[in-house]
């Protein structure tokens, strides 16, 4: 089975069309969005209504939660509480009952996808370093032989024995059996590892690879609607820097 996996569009539609061209030419069998549709840019319908069509499965991101009512974002700094506030406002009843009704896991077969940590995903927690996966090492009987996750926005591998975790570069080719796997895929709309082009992930459970992929796209339309929107012209600036 060829798997994409996409993450964190954060309403940037024109990051979207393009990935999802790039997709179409690798005969995929299933394509699967880890969550964070919505938030800072200016197309949250836009985004949501492709995500329906093109997706084969989504689970719920911690912006998405916070538009819907599911998660408290009170202790987000100002701009990005009000981009959360303005998504609300502009989404349609539909889209926003479609959100709600998105899970925190989906699992098929020996796969998790979640937006954050696989482990109580409803907590949206980080991992953004070999640190923050030491500490899944203790839910080593929990965890799926492969977790895929998005929420730090960075294109991270991590492995795991039943003590310790350890950082790997990616691709990846060929896996331990006694070995678990943890791989965050970056963010198709507001990539943060000094790179503003989208990413995404292509897991080949056959070949046993997993392969980064990266997708130019034109920001300009993308920031200049964040602009015209009324949101903060931060959210705009920081694509270009891929940070
Ligand atoms: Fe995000």
């Amino acid at each position: 089975m060829r798997i994409a996996i996409i993450s964190d569009i954060h309403s940037n539609l024109n990051a979207l069309e393009n990935t999802l061209k790039e997709i179409d030419k690798l005969n995929i069998d299933t394509l699967i969005c880890l969550g964070d549709l919505v938030g800072y840019g200016a197309q949250p319908n836009e985004v949501v209504e492709l995500i329906r069509k093109s997706c084969d499965y989504a689970v719920i991101g911690n912006h998405d939660a916070a538009v819907v009512g599911k998660l408290d974002y009170t202790y987000h700094y100002k701009a990005a509480k009000d981009a959360i506030d303005w998504t609300r406002n502009n989404l349609t009843t539909d889209n926003l009952e479609w959100l709600i009704s998105l899970p925190y896991k989906l699992k098929i077969k020996n796969i998790s996808f979640t937006h954050g940590s696989p482990i109580s995903p409803e907590d949206f927690l980080y991992v953004y370093n070999s640190s923050h996966a030491s500490l899944l090492s203790q839910y080593y009987d929990e965890l799926s032989k492969f977790s895929f996750i998005g929420h730090s926005h960075l294109i991270k591998g991590y492995t795991f024995s039943k003590i310790l975790a350890d950082e790997f570069k990616l691709p990846r080719k060929g896996f331990l059996e006694n070995n678990k796997y943890l791989f965050s895929v970056g963010s198709v709309g507001q990539p943060r590892d000094g790179s503003p082009l989208s990413a995404f992930f292509l897991f080949d459970t056959e070949l046993e690879s997993v392969d980064v992929h990266r997708v130019y796209y034109d920001i300009n339309p993308t920031a200049d609607k964040i602009i015209n929107a009324g949101l903060s012209p931060n959210f705009a600036k920081r694509l270009f820097l891929g940070i």
